[in-house]
């Protein structure tokens, strides 16, 4: 009974959440993130198997994510496995969160929170499929992948990670951490960041801050913003950058 009270929560908020905004919603075809296997026109999809007749990764989108069953307790009924890997961050010449005076505050180091769960793909090295709880099977198994360069089965795999060259994530972004950015090394933040853009419960900035895992709801056309989280790369950048670096705002393209 707990179950479906708390599975009929979730999918209501779902709805309701993701109803808004520009881009493809995970539903419809053309969202990356759809990978059931009548999703044609994207990379990477489920495939079929004949080890169950009734085909079910086939036609359901959730599962490849979330479950309502023997859920992982890293994220909200979370199906996949964590991801192993040993990453190296971003860092630079003239990145300070990563300096002696300030790495105590702002505890940048491995992937934490959230973007561990984009990672369980984003990795490169775990399995699309690796999932703990398949329905209608009695025993979890891994759901079989297909891409677009003909490789198939239980253990496709993501081309390429994306973390080490990416946009720093999983540090604090603090009044403590801005007042030492600001103090110590003369840097420009805005603290609290502008137009409601997110870090998590630990005020840490994750993924999730740039990007929507569901929906891309920029008002940027599609594909320059993949899953952008909402509004344009102004609202999101500016939000905690007074003066967005330069000369190469994007050094991680
Ligand atoms: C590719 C992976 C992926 C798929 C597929 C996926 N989700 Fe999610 N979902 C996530 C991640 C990652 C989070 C956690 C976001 C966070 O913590 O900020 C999440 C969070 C959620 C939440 C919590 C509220 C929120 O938005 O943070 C709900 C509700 C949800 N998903 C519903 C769904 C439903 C319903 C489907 C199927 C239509 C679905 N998701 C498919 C990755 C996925
Ligand atoms: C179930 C595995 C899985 C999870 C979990 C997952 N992704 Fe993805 N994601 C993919 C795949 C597969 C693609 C398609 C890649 C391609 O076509 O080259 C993709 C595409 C993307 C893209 C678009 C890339 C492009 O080339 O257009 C972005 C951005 C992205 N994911 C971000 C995220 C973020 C952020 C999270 C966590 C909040 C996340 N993903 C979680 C598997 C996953
Ligand atoms: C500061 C905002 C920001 C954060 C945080 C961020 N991204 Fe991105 N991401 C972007 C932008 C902007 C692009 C488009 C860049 C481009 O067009 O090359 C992008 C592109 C991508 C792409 C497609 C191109 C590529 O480089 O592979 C993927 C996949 C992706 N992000 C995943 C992630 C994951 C996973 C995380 C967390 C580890 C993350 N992003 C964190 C802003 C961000
Ligand atoms: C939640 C706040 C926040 C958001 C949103 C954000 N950034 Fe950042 N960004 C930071 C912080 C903090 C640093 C680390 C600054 C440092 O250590 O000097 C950083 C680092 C960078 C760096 C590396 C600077 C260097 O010296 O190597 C670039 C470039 C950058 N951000 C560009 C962007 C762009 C472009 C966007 C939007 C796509 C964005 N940021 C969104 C907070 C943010």
């Amino acid at each position: 009974m707990r179950f479906l009270i708390i599975t009929a929560g979730f999918i209501i908020l779902a709805v309701s959440g993701l109803s808004e905004g520009a881009g493809k919603r995970i539903s419809e075809n053309g969202n990356k993130h759809n990978f059931s296997y009548s999703n044609i026109s994207v990379n990477y999809r489920a495939l079929p198997t004949n080890d169950d007749p009734r085909l079910p990764q086939s036609s359901q989108i959730c599962v490849f994510c979330h479950t309502p069953h023997h859920a992982s307790a890293e994220g909200p009924l979370w199906n996949r496995k964590a991801t192993t890997k040993t990453f190296k961050h971003y860092s630079s010449t003239t990145l300070s969160i990563d300096d002696p005076a300030l790495r105590s505050a702002s505890e940048y180091g491995q992937p934490n929170g959230s973007s561990r769960l984009c990672l369980s793909c984003h990795d490169g090295v775990t399995a699309l499929g690796a999932v703990f709880s398949t329905p209608f099977t009695m025993t979890p198994q891994p759901i079989h992948f297909t891409d677009s360069k003909g490789n198939t089965g239980p253990g496709v795999t993501l081309a390429y990670e994306t973390f080490s060259s990416h946009h720093p994530v999983s540090f604090k972004y603090s009044s403590d951490v801005v007042n030492i950015l600001q103090n110590t090394f003369g840097k420009n933040y805005f603290y609290p960041p502008l137009n409601n853009v997110k870090t998590d419960k630990l005020e840490r900035m994750q993924c999730t801050t740039c990007h929507d895992p569901h929906q891309d709801k920029s008002n940027v056309p599609s594909p320059t913003t993949p899953f952008w989280a909402a509004g344009t790369y102004d609202d999101i950048c500016g939000a905690c950058h007074n003066v967005v670096p330069s000369p190469n705002p994007y050094p991680w393209k």
